[in-house]
């Protein structure tokens, strides 16, 4: 487990960009925190790291954010997502099978689903208006 501290939007961008270089193809990021937090900040890093040059938004209207390229990123919000089913019916599972790199805000409200999955665990909890703590448990970071 690693933890770090961020004091800029853009320090949690690079710290996203430097995890995604340790993601192998299929590999599932979950994160929890709090609204806020910088979970997208964190993911537009990743899609950076990816090589990924499409700019990185929130996908909280659309559920998930799709980015072709070498190594292909889908970037999920479960904040509107109910169930199992819900999960399924969203390709969450068919792009990890595909080799994307998944992520995936507000996983808390899949914990029981995900739990055993296979899984970069990120926490990113919110100190003041510009410090972030972020945990990173089961990545290579
Ligand atoms: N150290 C920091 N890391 C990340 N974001 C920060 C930091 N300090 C301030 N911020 C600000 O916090 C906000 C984070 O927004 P972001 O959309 O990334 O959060 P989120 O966790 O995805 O929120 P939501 O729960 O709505 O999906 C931005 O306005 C950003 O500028
Ligand atoms: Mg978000």
């Amino acid at each position: 487990m690693a933890c770090y501290t961020t004091h800029s939007r853009a320090e949690t961008v690079e710290l996203g960009s430097r995890l995604a270089e340790t993601l192998a193809p299929g590999s599932l990021v979950l994160f929890t925190g709090g609204l806020g937090a910088g979970k997208t900040a964190f993911c537009e890093g990743i899609a950076k790291g990816l090589g990924c040059t499409d700019p990185a938004s929130s996908p909280t209207f659309s559920i998930v954010n799709y980015y072709r390229g070498p190594r292909p990123f889908a970037h999920f919000d479960l904040y509107r997502l109910q169930n199992a089913e819900d999960l399924e019916v969203a390709g969450f599972y068919d792009y990890l099978d595909e080799g994307a790199v998944v992520a995936a805000e507000w996983s808390e409200n899949f914990a029981g689903l995900l739990a055993g999955e296979p899984a970069v665990r990120v926490d990113i909890r919110t100190v003041d208006e510009n410090t972030r703590t972020i945990t990173i448990e089961g990545g290579a970071l």
